[in-house]
This record gives structure tokens, C-alpha cells and sequence, in this order.
């Protein structure tokens, strides 16, 4: 009963996972979450993979003196390359063997589902997209969902890093000339090669839709194009594995008043403050983590 009133660890290389958190928050409002950003080393998406793997287990040292029963390790880019590590060491370092850990990763089966014209567009990080665990489902778009769609016999799946997306949503600037002008150095491409499903594979990609989609206003007019966010489904991800281990928090009545969610970041916390409120449109206290 004492593990099923702690708290749901949520993790990001910065503050992308709060686009995530606002899912989990709908999804599982008897939970209470504790957001860690590691704003201090974001972005990790142009670092080398030894050293998120190495950035990763500090993170779950850390982690592992707070009493939290699961994880949403809401960063593409570190669930690419470490979860496997994470789902080895967790365990032992809280003592318990049921610890879900939820990982995002670009949400290519939705996408490859609905296409209409075939062409899919990925953009990620440069890391994500180099990852063998893209990389085997990438294969799975092909071998296992674009059998299942007739618009998607002759699927085309074209990945692209979104240059500076990270570090302009760190910085808190989601619109304006030069956001424009990033997004549509991006976006544009994939649009002209007949594009009309973008898959958001980095959870900080969500701050920058309305960009993403004025570019498509501007440059597809006439072709809807679906924006993929895999956050509401993640949610349900993580209410299904606590349901499974037996971890999720009563649900009945109302929320109780004790269903808290505690900010932190690795950066300094006055600058993290008003970013924190940007993003999020209100205000929160945001600690110093560790
Ligand atoms: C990054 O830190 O570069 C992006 C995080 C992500 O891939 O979600």
C-alpha cells in the first residue's frame, strides 16, 4: 500500500517532458509525479551515447533516494540509447522488482496506420534517429504496419532532425521570426516530398506545434497533415503497467488534495522558474535536483 502512494518519477533531458506530464497528470489524477529536468545538460540529443548511458545511471542513483515507484523517462533521445541499462540497474538500486519504466520513442505506428500518401516524416534528434532502437522500428514500419494500410504499400519514411528545436524550447521561445525560420528549414522539406504525417520524436517537438503547423499552412495549404504526439498514449502505457504491477493509487472519489507534482531541474532555479511558466502557462516552485 506505502509503494502505491508513491510517486511517478518523470524524466527529461530538459523541459520536453512536461509536454508528456500534462498527459499523465489527465490520465492519472490520483497520482502524484515528480518531474526531473536535466536542464543543466540538455540537450542530449548531440551527445555522444556513452555519455547519456553514463548520465543516465547517476540519474538513477539519484532517483533511487526518493520514494518513487515507477518511471516515465519522457526523452526519446535517452530512452534510445539507455532504458535497457535503466530497466537492469533500477530494480536493485530501489530494492523492488516491480519498477515500470515507461520510455518514449517516435510513435511510427500510429503514423504508418494513417497515412494517405504513403510518405512519413520523422523528426527527432540526431541521436534518436541513429539509434538501433529507431533503427528496428524503422524495420517494423515496413515489415509489420505498411502491409496493414493499402495507402502505404510503397511507404516512404523520411527522418529529419529538428535543428535547434531543443534549445530553442530550453530557452522558453516557441514562436516569433526566428522559431519560424528554424521550423520551416525542417519541416519544409518534408512537406514537399508529399508528407502528410509528422511524427513528433522528441517530447520537446509538441511546444513548437503551432510553428509546425503555420509552415504547413504556408507551405501544404490544401493537404492535411496529422501531427503524431505520442503523450496521451504514453498515459495510458503507464496506467496499464501500474494497474499490472499492482502500483496504481486508489481512484476512488476525487483527486486527493495530497496528489502533488514537484518540479526539479539540474539548472538554476530562478531562470528555471520562468521557463517553467512559460511552457506551461502557470507558475510552479521548481528545486534543485539532485
Ligand atoms: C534532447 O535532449 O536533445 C532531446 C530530448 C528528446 O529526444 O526527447
Amino acid at each position: 500500500p506505502q509503494a502505491r502512494l508513491a510517486s511517478v518519477g518523470v524524466f527529461d533531458s530538459g523541459l520536453g517532458g512536461l509536454s508528456v506530464l500534462e498527459a499523465l497528470r489527465r490520465e492519472l489524477p490520483h497520482e502524484s509525479f515528480l518531474y526531473v529536468a536535466d536542464s543543466r545538460n540538455a540537450p542530449y540529443g548531440n551527445k555522444p551515447e556513452d555519455w547519456i548511458v553514463a548520465r543516465c545511471r547517476e540519474l538513477a542513483h539519484d532517483f533511487a533516494r526518493v520514494p518513487i515507484k515507477s518511471w516515465v523517462w519522457a526523452c526519446n533521445t535517452a530512452t534510445g540509447v539507455a532504458v535497457h541499462t535503466l530497466r537492469e540497474v533500477m530494480p536493485g538500486l530501489i530494492g523492488r522488482e516491480a519498477f515500470p519504466i515507461v520510455g518514449l520513442e517516435p510513435a511510427l505506428k500510429p503514423a504508418v496506420l494513417g497515412t494517405q500518401t504513403g510518405v512519413v516524416g520523422v523528426l527527432a534528434t540526431a541521436r534518436t534517429l541513429a539509434s538501433d532502437k529507431y533503427r528496428r522500428l524503422r524495420e517494423r514500419a515496413f515489415s509489420d504496419w505498411a502491409p496493414l494500410n493499402p495507402q502505404a504499400r510503397a511507404l516512404r519514411v523520411i527522418d529529419q532532425v529538428g535543428a535547434g528545436f531543443v534549445e530553442t524550447v530550453e530557452a522558453g521561445a516557441v514562436s516569433g521570426p526566428q522559431v519560424q525560420a528554424l521550423v520551416h528549414a525542417a519541416v519544409a522539406p518534408l512537406l514537399a516530398a508529399g508528407a502528410d504525417t509528422l511524427v513528433l520524436g522528441c517530447t520537446h517537438y509538441p511546444f513548437l506545434a503551432d510553428a509546425i503547423r503555420e509552415v504547413i499552412a504556408t507551405c501544404a495549404p490544401r493537404q492535411p497533415v496529422a501531427l503524431i504526439n505520442p503523450a496521451a498514449a504514453v498515459a495510458r502505457e503507464l496506467r496499464r503497467r501500474l494497474q499490472a504491477a499492482d502500483l496504481l493509487a486508489p481512484e476512488t472519489g476525487p483527486a486527493p488534495a495530497q496528489c502533488l507534482t514537484v518540479y526539479c531541474s539540474t539548472a538554476p532555479v530562478e531562470s528555471s522558474r520562468q521557463i517553467f511558466a512559460r511552457l506551461l502557462g502557470y507558475g510552479v516552485d521548481v528545486h534543485l535536483w539532485p
